[in-house]
């Protein structure tokens, strides 16, 4: 494990009528003993500007946030990436483009990811190996601290969907001792590995959980719809549609999984700004449901305030411009169901959370009691610790564990791969405990993230001055 100072190459890019000149130290392998190099290694991007003493808003060569994006999607793993057109909207400059212009340091890991093996065709990448990556290339980070470009007491982590899961886990997890054996195995630098902050777009956690949390929100929705995504061989990705209707093993499996969705919110002792309790009784109804609905409502008014019109939207109450109350069933017809019952932790053992949670040789398991007892595929079990390294929950209150000071939290209005109150719990559990926690469930927003660039960097240039 080095860092060469001088090992760098300058660059020139021009995307959207914008050039930018950086300086790339690329293929920067993240520990002593890796176990895919070729996932374990990281680019570093930084401003030329800053090597002849200039600033971008501000910032130096020394000062400058470190911004950390992963590109894990799906538990995949997740790839290096350069500053280009963005993959998903090709016209448009990517995230790390962007980042660079706007005077961050910019420092992209690859991670493993749970489909991937060694020369003996052993796993390599299942649950923790993502988590594990991450918090080595921060290790990295902080080991040539000084040589590195950037401030390392400024690192941002950001991520979507599973990559959003990564980083709310690299703001929760500092250091804590859980990960320390798998970090040590790969000889990973003997530093630090808490962030300042942590950007989620869409979390992709509390997995164990997500399942009853689905169900309680769309419970009584039997029909499905959702896109299938592969990339086409022009490396862009296209949909296929999928619709039906749930089995009634699914239909089943929805009641029950929505009927143990209480007593774990209850467990949490989660309250609003108020301190007012947010529980729900044994019908899913409640003080927390109440606090759902506040979300979804601030959401519509924000693009009220905007001026625009959502007067199709029969299940929104709309008084003198204000957004005063829902009809939270309807609401969930009208974005529709996405997954089948158990959303995540799959009976027959498909879903990309079922693979995450295999081991070495094992390619999928269960991480959940019902699931695991109601098998349709005969699985086992993951092993407790693994499935409690997968999930931020544990560790906001947990001794040992570092928390970022600054989260940011997005989750769209209409995305529906996991509920709105997955990524809810966390923000209130954050707060609950005295953390910082910006959170926005943005309107008419699916599944999706890095959608509002100008507002995260303004976030990050607040917290980081
Ligand atoms: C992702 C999406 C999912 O619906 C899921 O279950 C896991 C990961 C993703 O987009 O990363």
């Amino acid at each position: 494990m080095n860092f060469d100072e001088k090992k760098y190459v300058i660059k020139d890019l021009t995307l959207e009528n914008e050039t930018i000149r950086y300086r790339a130290f690329m293929n920067l392998v993240y520990v002593e003993k890796p176990v895919n190099p070729a996932y374990q290694q990281m680019h570093i991007f930084a401003p030329e500007i800053y090597y002849e003493g200039g600033q971008i808003n501000g910032y130096k060569i020394d000062s400058a946030p470190v911004f950390m994006p992963n590109y894990v999607g799906g538990y995949m793993p997740g790839d290096l990436e350069e500053p280009a057109y963005s993959k998903f909207e090709p016209d448009k400059a990517n995230t790390i483009f962007r980042a660079l212009a706007h005077g961050y340091v910019v420092a992209v890991p690859a991670v493993r990811g749970r489909i991937q093996k060694d020369e003996k065709g052993l796993y390599n990448g299942k649950a923790p190996a993502c988590i594990v990556d991450y918090k080595a290339a921060v290790r990295y980070l902080r080991h040539f601290a000084g040589e590195i470009p950037g401030d390392v007491n400024k690192i941002i982590t950001n991520g979507t969907s599973a990559g959003g899961a990564l980083s709310a886990l690299m703001g929760t997890t500092g250091n804590h001792a859980d990960y320390e054996p798998s970090l040590a195995a790969l000889g990973a630098a003997m530093e630090r590995d808490d962030v300042f902050g942590a950007s989620c777009y869409c979390p992709i956690i509390n997995l164990e959980h997500a399942d009853m949390a689905y169900e309680w929100q769309f419970q009584g929705v039997n029909d499905y719809h959702r896109m299938n995504m592969h990339m086409n061989e022009g490396g862009r990705p296209s949909f296929t549609p999928v619709d039906g209707q749930m089995s009634e093993v699914q239909i089943k499996a929805s009641g029950e999984e929505a009927a143990l969705f209480p007593s774990y919110l209850n467990s949490l002792k989660l309250h609003d700004e108020e301190g007012n309790p947010l529980t729900l009784d044994e019908k899913g109804e409640g003080s927390f449901k109440e606090y759902m609905k506040k979300i979804v409502l601030a959401s519509a008014q924000k693009v009220l305030d905007k001026g625009e019109d959502l007067s199709n939207k029969t299940w929104l109450s709309v008084e003198n411009g204000i957004a005063s109350d829902m009809d939270f069933e309807e609401y969930v017809r009208d974005i529709t169901r996405m997954k089948t019952a158990p959303a995540f932790d799959d009976l027959t053992m498909d879903s990309p959370e079922n693979d995450l949670f295999g081991n070495e040789t094992t390619n999928c398991r269960h991480f959940t009691k019902y699931s695991r007892e109601n098998s349709l595929a005969g699985g086992s079990m993951a092993e407790e610790i693994t499935v409690k390294m997968m999930n931020p929950m544990y560790y906001v209150e947990e001794e040992g564990a570092a928390t970022a000071k600054h989260f940011r939290i997005r989750h769209g209005e209409r995305d529906r791969d996991t509920s709105l109150a997955v990524s809810a719990m966390l923000t209130l559990k954050l707060q609950n405990c005295g953390f910082d926690v910006d959170y926005h469930s943005p309107w008419d927003m699916p599944h999706a993230g890095d959608y509002d660039l100008e507002e995260l960097f303004a976030w990050i240039d607040e917290i980081c001055r």
